[in-house]
This record gives structure tokens, sequence and C-alpha cells, in this order.
């Protein structure tokens, strides 16, 4: 993407994901190049981007994710033994362990995903049975964009480790394996939003999540057959102190509901919350409580929106809630970046109907509503506003509303 681009030139000029089939393809190829032998099979897991509804998911909320095109592959086959060995192709480093030694803090960097996955999924595997396998991994999620990249990891290793050994389980409690290993195994603290979206996410809509439960329900989102486009931009900048704020907020949102006296901020009553906020002493305590409230009625709205009408029908009102979700981030929730607000404002001023952050926060995405012509112009407005300031080069594609995970070949 260049600050050049001609304004008018369609989406299609916007790069999208590399083709399914022949990542799939190249996965398999890589297995048999790696390990010398054919894989059993192959299966991906997709990133997400949020449409609505962030930093409440702990909070028992509902948010409305969709699945993006950039998958994680991972070409596998079963081995007679109990060892377990993962290469990537994109990081050198390499596990060979046997099964039954995984346990929390066994494991450190990328392969902890995988192998958290294997040791969350452990009850679910009847004691004679091997675990030995062999897995390749070949992620195309951009990495620290925000776009949940390991999400797409675990939940392409939950995929093939319930083929590999059978274990029938249903695609909630792969949900459940790969949260697990990502909080209990690799010590990364998540609310559930990036693994429910990855694996539950169907093609051509967005995924109405209840956080209670894990219910979920597939919204209509065909905006290319409306003639618009949800335009991703990673504004590239470096996430630093994420876990540590990410955890802060995390805090004062439970806090809010100790101090207001409910399980979680999703017992609150909209319409009641300004009585609630009063009861609440702390300013910022006050104002995390309120940017939780009021986001999940934010989704209620959009959801209410899009089930009387299509997106085209409704795209001021929803371009408005994107908008008012992004403030919200900003001034209460306090989990921005000026990047992340310098991208939001340019993608507005260029035309966008609505647009926001998008995922935790603190470096990552943006994304923005836009008429399908109006997606490079957006795109461009973008990268001369970083230009303009020194900043690193953003980078923009299109967000598809993909499928979850599967099995590829
Ligand atoms: C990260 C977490 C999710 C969710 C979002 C914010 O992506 O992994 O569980 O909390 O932040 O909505």
């Amino acid at each position: 993407m260049s600050a050049a681009a001609t304004p008018g030139t369609p989406a299609g000029a916007l790069s999208t994901a590399p083709d399914a089939a022949e990542a799939a393809a190249r996965a398999h190829a890589l297995f048999t190049e790696s390990f010398g032998y054919e894989p059993d099979g192959v299966w991906s897991a997709p990133g997400r981007v949020n449409i609505i509804g962030e930093h409440v998911d702990y909070q028992d909320g509902l948010c409305l994710p969709m699945a993006i095109s950039h998958r994680c592959f991972a070409a596998a086959a079963r081995t007679p033994t109990d060892r377990v060995r993962l290469r990537s192709a994109q990081d050198e480093q390499v596990l060979d362990i046997d099964a039954r030694e995984l346990a929390p803090g066994a494991v450190t960097g990328w392969p902890a995903y995988v192998a958290g996955v294997l040791w969350a999924l452990g009850p679910h595997i009847s004691g004679a049975t091997t675990r030995g396998m062999d897995i390749l991994i070949d992620g195309q999620v951009p990495l620290g964009a925000g776009l949940s990249s390991s999400a797409a990891l675990e939940c392409a290793a939950a995929e093939a480790i319930e083929a590999l050994l059978s274990l029938g389980t249903t695609p909630l409690q792969r949900v459940q394996a790969a949260i697990r290993a990502e909080t209990d195994f690799a010590g990364a603290s998540t609310g559930g939003l990036d693994q429910a979206a990855s694996v539950l996410s169907r093609s051509g809509h967005a995924l109405l999540l209840d956080c209670r439960d894990f219910s979920t329900e597939p919204v209509p989102w065909d905006l290319a057959g409306q003639g618009l486009a949800l335009l991703i931009t990673d504004t590239r900048a470096e996430h630093s102190h994420v876990d540590g704020e990410y955890a802060a907020r995390r805090a004062d949102t439970e806090r809010a509901a100790e101090l207001l006296d409910v399980p979680t901020l999703r017992e609150v009553d909209p319409a009641d919350l300004e009585a609630q906020l009063a009861r609440i002493e702390d300013e910022t305590v006050r104002r995390r409580a309120r940017h939780v409230v009021t986001e999940i009625q934010r989704v209620r709205e959009v959801d209410a929106l899009l089930a009387s009408g299509s997106v085209r029908e409704h795209v001021t009102a929803l371009g408005e809630l994107l908008n008012a979700s992004h403030d919200s981030l900003r001034d209460d929730f306090e989990v921005t970046v000026p990047q992340l607000d310098l991208a939001v404002d340019a993608a507005r001023a260029a035309g966008a109907h609505g647009a926001r952050m998008t995922g935790g926060g603190f470096g990552g995405s943006i994304i923005a509503l836009v008429e399908a012509e109006q997606a490079e112009p957006v795109a461009a407005a973008i990268a001369a506003a970083f230009a303009e300031q020194g900043l690193t080069a953003p980078g923009s594609f299109l967000a598809l509303p993909s499928e979850g995970a599967g099995q590829d070949r």
C-alpha cells in the first residue's frame, strides 16, 4: 500500500490472503520436506477481526467478530509413539517432547500454543491412546497485528489433534481447549473471543457470540454483494506492556462488578447506567464500567439493525456505532495508542462510514466500513497521514468473512 495509490482504484487492488487451497498444498509439501514422509492431512484455522464488542468477553458480554481470510495451516501425521515433534515454516524453534511430560511452563515460544492444546485436550484422550504426532505449522496471519495469530495457531492445532486421535470433541470443546492452552499453558490472558471466532465463524457471516455460555449465531455480513467493504489496516505500532495493560483493564472491570454487586457487568441494565455508575467512587473504574456496559449495548443495537435489514440499508447507523465503540475504547477504556487514533481519524476523514480499533488495542489494527470503491483511497489516506507524521507505513487489506477452522486436505 503506498500513499501514492490512485484515488478510485477498486477495492480488488488491495491484497487479500493467498489462496487457501494453494496454501494447504504448500503446508503439505513443507511437511514432507521437513519430516521426510507425507502428512495424514492439513487443517487450518483463521485469524479474526472483531466488528464490535471489544473488551467485553471477559465480562460475559456480547461480541460480533468474523474470521478473516488469513489462516494458520497445520500439516500433521500421527506416529506410533508418544513423541510430539513440532516445526514451523516461519520460525527456527522446534519442539521434540514426550507428550506425557507436557505441563504448564514446560514449553515456551510458539510451540506452547500447539503443545498446550494437546495438553488441554488431555481429558478427552483415553489413557491407552499413544499421543505421538508430527506437526508442521505454516502461519499466514500477520504477527503482532492484533488479528489473533495465536488463536489461529491453537485452533488449527486443535482441529489436527482432534482428527489424528479421533477424539470426538465438539467445536465448542475445541474452543475451550484452545482457550486453556493460551491461559493455563502458555500463560497469556484471553477472554475467549479470538478462539470462538476462529473455530465457529461461517463464511459470508459475522458471528454473534454470547460470552455467557459461548452460544453463537451467524449474522449475514456479505459486504461485497452490497458494494461495501471492511478494510483492515495494521498500524504496525509497537505493542508494549500489552499483557500488563490487558490484565489491568480486566482487573478494573472485575472491581467495578464487585462494587456494583453483580457477578459481571453484563448484568448491569444500560437503562439504569448513570445511577449505577454513581455508586462507583473511583473515576477510572467508573469509566471502565461505562465502556463495558455501553459497548455491550452497542452490540445489541448492531444486532437489532442487522436483524431488520441489510448492512447497506443501515450503513450510516452501523458506521456511527463503530465510531462510538472506538471513542469509548479511546476515552473510557484507554486502550488505544496514537497510531490507532490517527488511522481511525484518517479513515473517517476520507469518507469511511465508520472506523474503530479492533482487538485488544495498544497497537494492532483498525477496521473501517467503507464503500467498496473507497477502500483503496481510504487506505491511501491512512498511509498518507502516517507518512506525514514520519510513522512506519501501515499495511491495509480487505477483511473477507471466512469459514472457521476445518480440514483442508
Ligand atoms: C484480545 C483478547 C480477547 C478480547 C480482546 C478485546 O484479543 O484475546 O479475548 O478480550 O482482546 O476485545
